[in-house]
């Protein structure tokens, strides 16, 4: 072992941790800031969770609500206990909130049953988010307080005094909807327990981008408060018979409002606790679950939200930062980020009503074609047990429903946005030795995305097989009658399959498969839809003066055509079902730089080093580069590929913070699951993954040091800055140290962190030769290839 002088210096190493300025583990905490993105359509979850949790009540808000709560200013219509965080499409869950108020003269008809009616906004100021709290208060007065066990919400409500207004006692109302975020609900039922107050209940609802639909179930239980009366209403109607209702669809899919509502007579102190355990699987389940989880709710919610807090602290602890002075607001956006990498997928082992195998079931993979760029990269070195086991899911699910998911949220099929990504996550599990993972049946989950075309393939799989296979490319307006998707999008396929199948050829050949070559092979395809006299002009007409681009091609092999700027900020906005085309939510510009095992073949077919720098700029520079938008990540570190390392650096700081920073609108665009809290770790880490690749990209991180212990191993790997300079004058590496020896690649593999090895990074004001000439580049399949030929010659 060629580190062990790492070991003899352990003592010293401690030491000296101990007189250098290291962030302890509270902190870390005390900078997690959920608000974050939480307007301008970052879409994150802003509420209460145990890391990977399930039950996560928030306030949930009539503005952009997708992810339940949002800062811009909407009124709060409840409190409900599932949420997804930062994703785009319909709002998602949000079943059956809570919403408490008074009723005018202690009149049940008075109060507010319906959405609408009862929005009502909070004191500006009052919100208080943290990981494990939420807390508002509304402007009657009313205060909110939540926290969460895996399965269960606990909400205390406290009630300011009210009279009526011949001067006798209010009592308070709490309301229950049967309802989700985007009523999207089908049908139906609760009954409500006159004597202790249960409600328990259950509904049909539809995932929000995906096919289907799904049933969700609840136990409502109160506490600290008598209770009154109690009954159902239904529209801006109550009363206290009968106890139990069912509603559904009506005459032209009409959507009634109805729900459950309990009074109490108001405690001297105020405040009626509310427990609301949730499930998948039966009411009784979430009745268990609540029960189980938070057997005290009067006497729980300081021990349950110290314990989430735990959870929090002990996920953030493999990573230490040693400031250097930059501020406050850089720390938060990086902590705030790694946080929300830990929201999504949920854990929803032992709720998962489609099949019992005893192997984990995680849900909200939303979508991994958001996902995989970053964000399970980032799970790997930060939580592999975690990773390993969201893959075994993956795997199972497979298993159980014959494919791979690419999205998946509340025990549905999402819809597929380019290849069949999870391939690259399983790839990039490989590669990095992620344990407890069956490998043979990875890899017949893989080949399954590549040989078996599905009958439907919005949502699993891929389409257009027989002509990948045949011709070698996914052909402009294909004629596929085998299965059927959205049949656009041939360009943006075209690479992601080459991709997937790249990722397919890693883990055939490390498994010794014959059939590997066959993927490697089909992982060239992406050179089939490059048109190499391809001009590109603005829209003003002036020609940006590159050539060579993707362009479509028939069945028949003639090229048709896209504007390469189509679908870029500078143009239109382009979906599955939005102004459908040729590439997906990006431009043929932004997909132009979307070959990430074999970087080498396209820079040179590009022109070469500096001419695939310039592209690379004018990209950056001119408005084509969608920041909001997941595509865009590895185009910020190709400069590495050409020989700049430096250039990504300055690249990452050209968008961090001016579009990633600590405000409340801090997100350029959905957070997605946390990709882009992922995105800003990564980048702020000094570290990039290129994704199904034991590859990992070095530019300066923007603290003086930052510490990764890795929670298998329990070896740290340090990065560190020599010059760090706190206002990013000194973002150039002129040197580097790797475990005290020179180093002069511009990357670096995964032993780094198994290892726990220190790179050293000394900093300067200008460009260097470190990580430039071509033995220092990260590897391209191209090259492997000749590398292969040499050993078997
Ligand atoms: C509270 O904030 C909202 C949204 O920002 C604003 O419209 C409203 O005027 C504010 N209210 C007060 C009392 O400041
Ligand atoms: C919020 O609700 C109040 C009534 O409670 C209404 O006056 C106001 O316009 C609403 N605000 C928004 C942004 O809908
Ligand atoms: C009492 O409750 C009613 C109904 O919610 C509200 O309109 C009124 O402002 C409240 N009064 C006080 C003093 O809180
Ligand atoms: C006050 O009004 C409530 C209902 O609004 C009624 O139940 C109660 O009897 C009234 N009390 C008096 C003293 O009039
Ligand atoms: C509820 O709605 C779902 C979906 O529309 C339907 O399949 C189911 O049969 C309905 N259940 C009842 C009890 O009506
Ligand atoms: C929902 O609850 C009702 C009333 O208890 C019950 O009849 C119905 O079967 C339940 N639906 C599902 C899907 O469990
Ligand atoms: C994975 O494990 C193999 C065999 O133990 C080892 O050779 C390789 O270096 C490991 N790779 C990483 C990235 O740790
Ligand atoms: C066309 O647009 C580009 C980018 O906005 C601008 O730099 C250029 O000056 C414009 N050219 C003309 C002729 O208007
Ligand atoms: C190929 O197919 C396209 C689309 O149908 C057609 O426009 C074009 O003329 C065909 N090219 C040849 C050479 O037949
Ligand atoms: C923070 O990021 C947002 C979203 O990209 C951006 O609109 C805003 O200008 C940034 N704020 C600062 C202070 O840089
Ligand atoms: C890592 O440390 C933990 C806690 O100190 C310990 O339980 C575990 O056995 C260690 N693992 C290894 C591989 O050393």
């Amino acid at each position: 072992m060629p580190y062990l002088h790492v070991n003899t210096l352990a003592t010293c190493i401690s030491l000296l941790q101990l007189l250098q300025p290291t962030t302890a583990t509270k902190d870390d905490l005390y900078h997690v800031d959920p608000l974050i993105g939480s307007t301008n359509g970052g879409n994150v979850f802003a509420g209460a969770s145990l890391p990977y949790g399930l039950a996560k009540p928030v306030a949930d808000v009539d503005g952009q609500n997708t992810g339940g709560f949002s800062t811009d200013g909407s009124n709060v219509t409840g409190f409900s206990h599932m949420h997804d965080s930062g994703t785009g499409g319909n709002p998602s869950m949000g079943q059956f909130p809570l919403f408490p108020q008074y009723c005018t003269d202690n009149v049940v008809d008075n109060c507010k049953f319906t959405k609408t009616a009862r929005a009502i906004h909070y004191v500006n100021d009052s919100v208080t988010a943290r990981p494990g709290y939420f807390a508002l208060e509304l402007v009657d007065g009313i205060k909110a307080e939540m926290t969460a066990a895996r399965r269960t919400a606990l909400y205390r409500f406290t009630f300011p005094e009210n009279k009526t207004q011949n001067g006798s006692m209010s009592d308070p109302l709490i309301g229950l909807d049967l309802t989700d975020s985007w009523d999207s609900r089908q049908n139906a039922s609760i009954s409500v327990d006159s004597d202790s107050g249960r409600i328990k209940g259950n509904g049909t609802f539809l995932p929000s981008f995906g096919a289907g639909s799904y049933q969700a179930y609840f136990c409502a239980d109160f506490a600290g408060a008598k209770i009154r009366d109690s009954g159902i209403w239904v529209n801006d109607r109550a009363g206290s018979e009968p106890k139990e209702l069912f509603v559904t669809r009506g005459f032209n899919n009409f959507y009634l409002q109805a729900g459950g509502f309990v009074i109490f007579e108001r405690p001297d102190d105020g405040v009626v606790t509310a427990r609301v355990g949730v499930s998948f699987i039966s009411t009784d389940q979430a009745c268990s679950n609540a029960e189980m989880e938070v057997p005290e709710p009067l006497g729980d919610f300081g021990g349950l939200q110290s314990t989430a807090e735990d959870a929090w602290k002990e996920k953030l602890s493999p990573i230490k930062v040693i400031p250097g002075g930059v501020s406050d607001d850089m720390l938060s956006a990086f902590w705030s980020g790694i946080y929300r990498t830990m929201l999504s997928p949920q854990d929803m082992t032992g709720e998962n009503p489609l099949w019992d195998s005893g192997e984990p079931y995680f849900d909200s993979f939303y979508c991994l074609w958001d996902a995989f760029r970053a964000q399970h990269p980032f799970l790997t070195i930060l939580d592999p047990k975690a990773q390993s086991r969201m893959v075994r899911s993956l795997l199972d699910t497979f298993k159980h429903e014959g494919w791979l998911p690419d999205c998946r949220m509340s025990l549905c099929k999402g819809w597929t946005q380019g290849g069949s990504n999870a391939d690259v996550v399983i790839a990039d599990a490989y590669v990095k030795n992620l344990t407890g993972i069956d490998w043979e049946l990875a890899y017949k989950a893989m080949v399954n995305d590549a040989e078996n075309e599905p009958l439907e393939w919005s949502y699993e799989g891929r389409g257009g097989l027989q002509s990948w296979k045949r011709l070698d490319y996914i052909p402009y307006l294909d004629f596929d009658y085998l299965g059927f998707g959205t049949n656009s999008r041939s360009i943006s396929r075209t690479v992601e399959y080459a991709y997937n199948d790249h990722s397919i050829s890693v883990v055939g050949k490390g498994l010794g498969k014959a059939d590997y070559t066959t993927y490697v092979s089909r992982s060239n395809n992406w050179k089939n839809i490059f048109k190499d006299d391809q001009t590109s002009l603005l829209e003003n007409g002036t020609d940006t003066g590159f050539v060579g681009f993707f362009q479509p091609k028939y069945l028949n092999g003639t090229w048709g055509f896209q504007d390469p700027i189509a679908c870029s900020a500078l143009a239109s906005w382009c979906s599955l079902t939005s102004n459908p085309s040729e590439t997906f939510e990006s431009s043929i510009w932004e997909y132009q730089f979307y070959v990430p095992h074999d970087m080498a073949t396209l820079i040179k077919l590009l022109g070469g080093p500096d001419a695939f720098v310039s592209r690379l700029d004018y990209f950056h520079e001119s408005g084509l580069a969608d920041i909001s938008n997941e595509p865009v990540f590895l185009t910020v570190y190709e400069y590495h590929y050409a020989g700049r390392p430096a250039l990504s650096a300055k690249r990452a700081h050209s968008y961090i913070p001016r579009t990633f920073n600590a405000s409340e609108n801090g997100l350029p665009g959905n957070d997605d699951s946390g990709a882009m809290g992922s995105f800003l770790a990564w980048s702020m880490m000094g570290l990039f993954p290129n994704p199904g690749q034991n590859v990992y990209l070095i530019t300066p991180p923007f603290f003086e040091a930052v510490e990764i212990t890795n929670p298998e191993t329990n070896q740290t790997a340090t990065i560190r800055n020599i010059n760090f300079d706190p206002t990013y004058r000194n973002i150039y590496i002129q040197s580097a140290t790797l475990n005290g020896k020179p180093y002069s690649k511009n990357w670096i593999g995964h032993d780094f962190f198994t290892q726990g090895l220190t790179l050293e990074l000394t900093l300067g004001e200008h460009e260097s030769e470190w990580g430039t000439s071509k033995e220092e580049l990260p590897p391209s399949q191209s090259d492997s290839f000749v590398h292969d030929e040499v050993h078997r010659a």
